[in-house]
């Protein structure tokens, strides 16, 4: 296929030396000719609201390999380039939404769904367009936390990434949330993201139809909590309501009045609220030396989560070239939105997410729920590192061999985070303020 760099950059040089007035006005003519069978497409209303067509930007998974770029990924690179921004019209999926009359160019070969294919796909119900999902009126959060069966943890990948050289990520990622799963009571969801149709946009927007999948998919769950294949639970016996999930946790975890930083810890000139009510909180997430990390965080159903998850894949972020994609989308509406910052609780590094080097509350220790091997692919560390927390990290197997059947009981306990370790302490005074946080609730 043409490229921009073959088609324009080959005939310059020769113009500079030849010199001749032919010559020159040939080379013209060629990139006339080129610029017109490039910009074509683009040109094309109808082609250009295609592609940006938010209703369900990601939803209509055809079964076709548009995540290939996963697979291609590069030893070292834990991300392959981004895709092109605008997907040629050819390769354009099933049109399967009824498209506007004064698009008949779209209704052509291209809008026929083969019902075989169609079929084969899926297990699970398919997403359809315009989907999202239900928040019941008389919905009840509990401030004690959720039942564990109110809690999802979700994974999703195609399983077929490179993952930095990791050697079986796919698999020991899986048993690790599920045994963790199990132990608690809470659900473990996996989703195979090949099945999303993200419209030549990068894989890791697969994150958002995968959350709102998961949210239609278990309609009684409360709380999802999103983490990446390349982190690992290293101490399960840790239980979410006890740990960040209560409204008592909550206070005593949240970093309230903390700044919003972005790439390379610039200033937003924005905070979390340092009065931020447990009861309104939808999102909790840290933020590292690039902003937000989206590698592990948890989402609440609510009619903001609604909202925020439509947002969230608004065409202009998604065909951005934000180096931080979807993190860097949510830090933007983050820093230029009161309502999503109103919604949102910023948590050190460490509760959910800790990596295995940096500052205090950002490199993992011993206690730590999580550990998060995000760019270890700079040092070419990535299976070194695996395999080290996986041989150091306490398994559930482990904790019933030391006779330990169910999570620890820390009814009136919170942990707190300690330089070297997080331990677990008597619930503070203020977690009991207005009623909501009574000891006595907490299971
Ligand atoms: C995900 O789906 C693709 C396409 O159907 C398949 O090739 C791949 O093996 C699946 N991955 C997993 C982990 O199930």
């Amino acid at each position: 296929m043409t490229n921009t760099k073959s088609g324009l950059g080959y005939p310059v040089p020769n113009a500079a030396d030849g010199g001749s007035e032919a010559h020159v006005s040939c080379i013209l003519a060629s990139i006339a000719i080129f610029l017109f069978l490039t910009l074509t497409p683009y040109l094309d209303r109808g082609a250009l609201r295609g592609s940006l067509r938010n209703d369900g930007l990601f939803h209509e998974g055809n079964g076709d390999d548009s995540l290939s770029g996963a697979v291609k990924q590069e030893a070292g690179k834990s991300m392959p380039e981004p895709y092109q921004v605008a997907d040629p019209q050819g390769q354009r999926p099933p049109v399967q939404q009824q498209q506007p009359q004064q698009q008949p160019q779209q209704q052509g070969g291209q809008g026929v769904v083969n019902p075989a294919q169609q079929q084969q796909q899926e297990q699970v119900p398919m997403p359809r367009p315009q989907w999202t999902f239900e928040v019941k009126d008389d919905v009840y959060f509990d401030p004690a936390g959720p039942r564990p069966d109110q809690v999802v943890l979700l994974m999703a990948s195609d399983g077929k990434g490179h993952n930095g050289g990791i050697e079986h990520l796919f698999e020991m990622a899986m048993a690790n949330r599920q045994e963790y799963a199990d132990f608690h009571g809470y659900k473990f969801h996996f989703i195979n993201i090949s099945r999303y149709d993200l419209h030549g946009a990068h894989p890791v927007w697969a994150k958002i139809p995968a959350l709102l999948d998961t949210f239609i998919h278990f309609p009684d769950v409360h709380w999802v909590w999103w983490l990446d294949v390349d982190a690992m639970i290293m101490n399960p016996d840790i239980d979410l309501n006890s740990h960040v999930l209560s409204h008592a946790a909550m206070r005593t975890k949240f970093a309230a009045g903390t700044e919003f930083l972005k790439s390379e810890s610039k200033h937003t000139g924005q905070y979390m609220s340092g009065r931020a009510d447990p009861k309104e909180i939808d999102v909790i997430i840290g933020q590292d030396h690039n902003g937000l990390n989206a590698g592990s965080f948890f989402l609440r159903r609510s009619k903001f989560t609604k909202m925020l998850l439509d947002w969230w894949e608004e065409p202009f972020y998604v065909y951005n070239q934000w180096p931080g994609k979807e993190q860097d989308a949510l830090l933007h509406m983050v820093e230029h939105h009161r309502a999503v910052r109103e919604h949102l609780a910023l948590v050190p590094q460490r509760v959910l997410n800790g990596f295995p080097v940096g500052w205090e509350n950002m490199g993992w220790h011993t206690d730590d729920l999580v550990v998060h091997l995000a760019g270890c692919w700079v040092d070419n560390a990535c299976n070194e590192r695996w395999q080290l927390y996986w041989n150091s990290r306490t398994s559930v197997v482990d904790l019933k061999a030391k006779g330990q059947e169910r999570p620890t009981d820390r009814r009136g306990m919170v942990t707190k985070i300690l330089p070297d370790a997080t331990v677990y302490v008597p619930m503070p005074e203020q977690a009991l303020d207005g009623g909501r946080g009574v000891v006595a609730d907490a299971t």
